[in-house]
């Protein structure tokens, strides 16, 4: 099967969209992207220090028919097969521009659509092309990637999946408070950074000491069957609040250092465990938080320990994009497809509040 699709994102604050070749089945899916475009409204949002749900939209409806013109606009619609948007999880007001965009443009080019869970869309953010390895992996590897861990680390949500197989998996754990990602911007904010916090911490922690402060590494040595693999990021986050109230002149760069030090110890901790429990062959990263370079290279480092494949996105297909989206559509069209009529079904949703119906 072969597709032209166009992908579009507006969970949070990028509007995407994208024009992705997909050709492949489930055992060897492969990707070309044709045109990828992301517009950041963080420039707007910085000044309240968060994402603010109706400027998002506001932006999103503006920023839509901006992009699509720079795409290709009606031309581009001739050949494409197939529009994928994200359905959730997100803000719903974001949410609903790129779905109301998907629907008046499938049905002015007779298209079908096909909604995306934008976890997913991280999930599977691996398979696509890189500058190394222009081609999918699962073509020559694929025997030898499953079971695999997925560790999915963004600014919503911080999961842990063992994957059966590309669409089969079992969710082992999740934050029980703050996701990984709004810690690192909540740190921010203490620190007086600007948002989003995550790269502003990963910079002023590249000149700090990881050592310099011992931050609590919640849930690290809870073994219990309800919590070995669950985190829990908001007392590091009060930790560090805490700790800067007491010790007013400590040097910012060791706060952030040692922040970042105790968030990347816990996340290495409970995905290493969870890959030796299921004998896993392989640990996927992905979520925009994935681009932080330390949690990178230390999980890389801990996975290849182990002899296990390290599956992670180009640094520029970790954070929003409309690449990854457009991949999970053609994937869930294969799922369909494979599993006949009845559609696809999952018996491990990646989260309770990802459906609003296109
Ligand atoms: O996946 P994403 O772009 O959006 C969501 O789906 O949430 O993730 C955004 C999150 C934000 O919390 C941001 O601070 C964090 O990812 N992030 C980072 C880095 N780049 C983005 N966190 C740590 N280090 C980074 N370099
Ligand atoms: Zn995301």
């Amino acid at each position: 099967m072969k597709k032209l699709i166009l992908g579009i994102e507006t969970s949070c604050d990028e509007t995407a969209l994208a024009v992705l070749k997909a050709s492949g089945g489930l055992r060897a899916p492969r990707f070309n992207i044709s045109k990828a475009l992301v517009s950041s409204q963080i420039p707007i949002h910085r000044p309240f220090g968060g994402v603010v749900p109706m400027l998002a939209k506001r932006e999103h409806l503006k920023n839509l028919p901006i992009l699509f013109r720079k795409l290709g606009g009606e031309k581009i619609m001739r050949n494409v097969d197939m529009i994928a948007a994200t359905v959730g999880p997100g803000l719903e007001p974001a949410l609903w521009t790129g779905i109301n965009f998907a629907k008046e443009l499938g049905k002015k080019f007779k298209k079908p659509l096909v909604g995306v869970n934008h976890l997913e869309g991280h999930l599977y953010s691996f398979l696509l092309p890189k500058k190394s390895t222009p081609h999918s992996l699962l073509t020559t590897h694929y025997t030898k990637m499953f079971p695999a861990i997925a560790l999915i680390v963004s600014g919503g949500h911080t999961i842990l999946l063992r994957m059966k197989n590309l669409t089969t998996w079992k969710k082992l754990g999740e934050t029980r408070d703050d996701a990984v990602g709004e810690a690192f911007d909540k740190v921010a904010r203490i620190l007086e950074l600007p948002y989003p916090g995550g790269p502003e911490i990963e910079k002023l922690a590249s000149r700090g000491n990881p050592t310099a402060i011992n931050f609590p590494r919640p849930m690290a040595h809870d073994t219990s069957p309800a919590g070995e693999y669950d985190f829990s990021f908001s007392g590091l986050k009060t930790a560090v609040l805490y700790y800067l109230r007491d010790n007013p002149r400590t040097r910012r760069a060791d706060i952030a250092a040692c922040f970042e030090q105790a968030a990347v110890d816990v996340l290495l901790l409970k995905t290493v465990r969870a890959a030796k429990s299921a004998s896993a062959h392989s640990i996927m990263l992905s979520g925009g938080v994935a681009a932080n370079q330390h949690l990178r290279d230390a999980l890389k480092k801990e996975v290849e320990k182990l002899g296990l494949r390290f599956l992670v996105a180009d640094m520029r297909y970790n954070t929003d994009n409309a690449v990854m989206i457009a991949a999970a559509g053609y994937i869930d069209l294969l799922a369909r497809r494979s599993q006949g009529a009845g559609g696809r079904k999952k018996k491990y949703p990646l989260t309770a509040n990802g459906a609003l119906n296109i």
